[in-house]
C-alpha cells in the first residue's frame, strides 16, 4: 500500500507517518516547513522516519508541487497540512490561511482526479462548529465557524465533498477536537503550560478558565485515520474526540500534580475566534468507523509532559 501524508513534518502527521511504516506502507511525506514554529521541532518530528528506507520525504509546498506525478501510485492521502492556530488567522494573516489551507486542498483534490488514489482522509477541526447552541457537537449541527482559520477548515471540507460528488473522489473530513500529547506544536496550550511550571514561568489564560474543551491524545487521531482508511464510507464528516470535557483550570491543576509544582496563573481578557466550550458527540464515528477513544486524559497528559521534559534536558 502507498500512502501520501502531507504535513508529515508537523505534530500529527509525523505520527500518522510512523504508523502507516509500521502498518507496511510505503510513505511519501510532504512537509514545506512553513515557519509557524521552529523548524528544528519539525526535524525532530522526522528523525525516526528519515532513516526509513519505506519513507521519502519531499521537502516543498503542496502549492509548488507537479501533485500528478506524486500520486502516481498513491492508494491513500492523508491530508493533515495546514496552517494552524486560531488566534492567528486574523488580518493580513489570513492570506497564508487561504493558501495553505483552502488553494493546497483544492490542488490536491484536483490532482486526485487524474490519479488511482483509493481515498483522500482530510484533517478538519471542531473550530467549523463555532459556539453551536447545545452540547455535544453533532455533524447535524449547522457549522458557523468565530476564526478565520475555522472558516478556511471548513471550505476544505467543502471541497472535499464537491470533489466527491463531481468526479467522485471518495473523501472523509475527520473533525479533530484538540489534540494533544508528544511533539504537540509549541503553541498550543498543554505545551505551553507544562513548559512554563516547569519553569517558574507564568502561565496565561484567556478568560477565566471555565472554557471547557474535549482533548483527544495523539494515538487516538491516528487511530481513526487508519478506521477511517479501512472503512467502506466514501464521504462524510466525522467528530474524533476524546471524550473529556475539562476545565481550562482543571487540566492546570492535574499538569500541576503530575510535575508536583504550583503554577502561577495570570488571568487575560477572552480572545477573539476562541469558542467558549467544545464537546464531542462521536456517536457516528463510533457506528461508522468504530472509533473509540483508548486514552485518558491524565494519562495522555503524563506522557506529553515526560516528552516536553525529554526535550527540555537535551
Ligand atoms: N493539533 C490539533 O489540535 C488540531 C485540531 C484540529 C485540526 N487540526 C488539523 O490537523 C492538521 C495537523 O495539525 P498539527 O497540529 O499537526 O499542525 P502542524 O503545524 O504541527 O503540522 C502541519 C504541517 O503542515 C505543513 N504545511 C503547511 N502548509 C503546507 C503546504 N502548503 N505544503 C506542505 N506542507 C505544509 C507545516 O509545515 C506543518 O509541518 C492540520 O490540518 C490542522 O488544521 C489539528
Amino acid at each position: 500500500m502507498n500512502s501520501l501524508v502531507t504535513g508529515c513534518a508537523g505534530f500529527i502527521g509525523s505520527w500518522l507517518s510512523e504508523r502507516l511504516l509500521e502498518l507496511g506502507h510505503e510513505v511519501i511525506g510532504v512537509d514545506c516547513f512553513i515557519d509557524y514554529y521552529p523548524r528544528g521541532m519539525k526535524e525532530m518530528n522526522l528523525k525516526p522516519l528519515r532513516g526509513n528506507e519505506n519513507f521519502l520525504f519531499i521537502p516543498y509546498s503542496l502549492l509548488n508541487l507537479d501533485l500528478n506525478e506524486i500520486l502516481k501510485d498513491v492508494d491513500y492521502v492523508f491530508h493533515q497540512a495546514a496552517q494552524a492556530g486560531v488566534r492567528h488567522s486574523w488580518g493580513r494573516n489570513f492570506g497564508v490561511y487561504t493558501d495553505n489551507n483552502i488553494l493546497a486542498t483544492q490542488r490536491l483534490l484536483e490532482a486526485c482526479r487524474n490519479s488511482d488514489v483509493k481515498k483522500v482522509i482530510y484533517a478538519s477541526s471542531s473550530s467549523v462548529y463555532g459556539d453551536v447552541d447545545s452540547l455535544p457537537m453533532k455533524e447535524s449541527d449547522l457549522p458557523r465557524p468565530v476564526s478565520p482559520y475555522g472558516v478556511s477548515k471548513l471550505a476544505g471540507e467543502h471541497l472535499c465533498h464537491l470533489y466527491h460528488k463531481n468526479y467522485g473522489i471518495n473523501s472523509m473530513s475527520l473533525r479533530y477536537f484538540t489534540i494533544y500529547g508528544p511533539r504537540q506544536r509549541p503553541d498550543m496550550a498543554f505545551n505551553k503550560f507544562t513548559r512554563a511550571i516547569l519553569n517558574d514561568k507564568e502561565i496565561t489564560i484567556y478568560g477565566n478558565g471555565k472554557q471547557t474543551r474535549d482533548f483527544t491524545y495523539v494515538d487516538d487521531a491516528i487511530e481513526a485515520n487508519i478506521l477511517a482508511m479501512k472503512s467502506q464510507q466514501k464521504d462524510g464528516v466525522y467528530n474524533i474526540a476524546g471524550g473529556s470535557k475539562t476545565t481550562v483550570n482543571d487540566c492546570i491543576k492535574i499538569l500541576e500534580e503530575i510535575i508536583g509544582k504550583k503554577a502561577i496563573v495570570r488571568n487575560i481578557e477572552t480572545q477573539k475566534g476562541d469558542v467558549k466550550h467544545t464537546y464531542a458527540d462521536t456517536s457516528r464515528a463510533a457506528k461508522d468507523l468504530g472509533y473509540k477513544s483508548k486514552v485518558s486524559l491524565r494519562e495522555g497528559l503524563e506522557k506529553e509532559v515526560e516528552w516536553i521534559k525529554s526535550i527540555e534536558s537535551v
